[in-house]
């Protein structure tokens, strides 16, 4: 493995996180990913709503930019209404989620800006009938506490939805004709490399030795069950997927580069580079291809 140099993305210090990721500069990026992944959220949503009861709680805590802030609000008004808490430490992500949520009326919602690391979400508003956290637990030094904190948060019954990932993302064939093939593989181990580094590198992080589903049993939840779903934008992919797959590939060279070979990092330029003839936001070939799962429990 190549050292363990502070990489560009770190480098401006994030004032509000722990994990040293400038998330206000990725508010673009998140944007374009919510665009894609917001038709299989918007199916999600409506399954995580149908058991609610009348005008409920909710909240979506480390909202981001709302990618799945806008399918629940776009869920509860279409039963109804309801209240939509957001949560997220950064105002930059927390704003775009607020007005994107707002715009579609019909319910309540309601920004909360905090550190979910050090402060209670049971402080934030009416206790929740339906929490949903996506890819934020990881970012908090006690991933454990974290979710005993989000059920503190929940009224009796009331559910919880964890979703932390699933199979890696992929976006190229596996022969580009630049570089070796299987270059979509390699990023995914330096990816991985590059999570253990950040979690390592968050101050007071723990470790937590157990699968979601046991994490949600310890923390005093039961009905635990679990679905997945997939984004999926096969190619010959529209421009916005391949602006993705452009942004995508960048961010992973920019956090895994200095882990991979130099023939690969060498394929990732020409692969970036807008005036290469291997551009990947001009290549025909390029496509989303992404699952995330969904960890659920039931407050007795
Ligand atoms: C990977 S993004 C996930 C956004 C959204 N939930 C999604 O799945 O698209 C992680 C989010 O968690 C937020 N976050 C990270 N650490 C946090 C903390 N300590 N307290 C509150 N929010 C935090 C970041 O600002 C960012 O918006």
């Amino acid at each position: 493995m190549a050292g363990r140099a502070v990489p560009p993305y770190r480098r401006r210090v994030a004032q509000h996180t722990h994990d040293g990721i400038d998330w206000a500069a990725r508010v673009a990026a998140a944007r374009r990913t919510a665009e894609l992944e917001a038709e299989a959220l918007r199916v999600v949503a409506r399954r995580l709503v149908r058991p609610l009861p009348d005008n409920p709680t909710v909240y979506d805590v480390g909202c981001g930019v709302g990618a799945m802030s806008v399918p629940l609000a776009e869920a509860l008004a279409a039963r109804g209404g309801g209240t939509l808490v957001l949560v997220d430490a950064v105002p930059e992500v927390l704003d775009a989620a607020t007005s994107a949520a707002r715009s579609l009326g019909a319910l309540t919602v309601k920004p909360v800006l905090a550190d979910l690391a050090s402060e209670d979400p049971a402080g934030f508003g009416k206790p929740a009938d339906l929490v949903w956290a996506s890819r934020v637990v990881h970012h908090l030094p006690d991933q454990l506490k974290a979710v005993k904190r989000l059920v503190g948060a929940l009224a009796p019954g009331g559910w919880l939805a964890l979703a932390e990932g699933g199979l890696e993302g992929r976006m190229l064939p596996w022969d580009l004709g630049v570089g070796e093939p299987g270059l979509q593989d390699r990023l995914a181990a330096a990816r991985a490399e590059w999570f253990c580094t950040m979690r390592e590198g968050i101050p007071g992080a723990v470790q937590l030795p157990v699968g979601w589903n046991v994490a949600l049993g310890d923390a005093g939840l039961g009905e635990i069950s679990a679905f997945s779903f997939v984004i999926d934008h096969p190619a010959p992919a529209k421009q916005v997927v391949r602006d993705w797959a452009v942004e995508r590939l960048g961010w992973l060279a920019e956090v895994c580069g200095p882990r991979l070979h130099a023939s690969d990092r060498a394929a990732l330029r020409r692969l970036l580079n807008p005036r290469d003839s291997e551009f990947l936001g001009a290549r025909d070939d390029v496509f989303m291809l992404m699952t995330d799962t969904v960890h659920m429990g039931r407050k007795p």
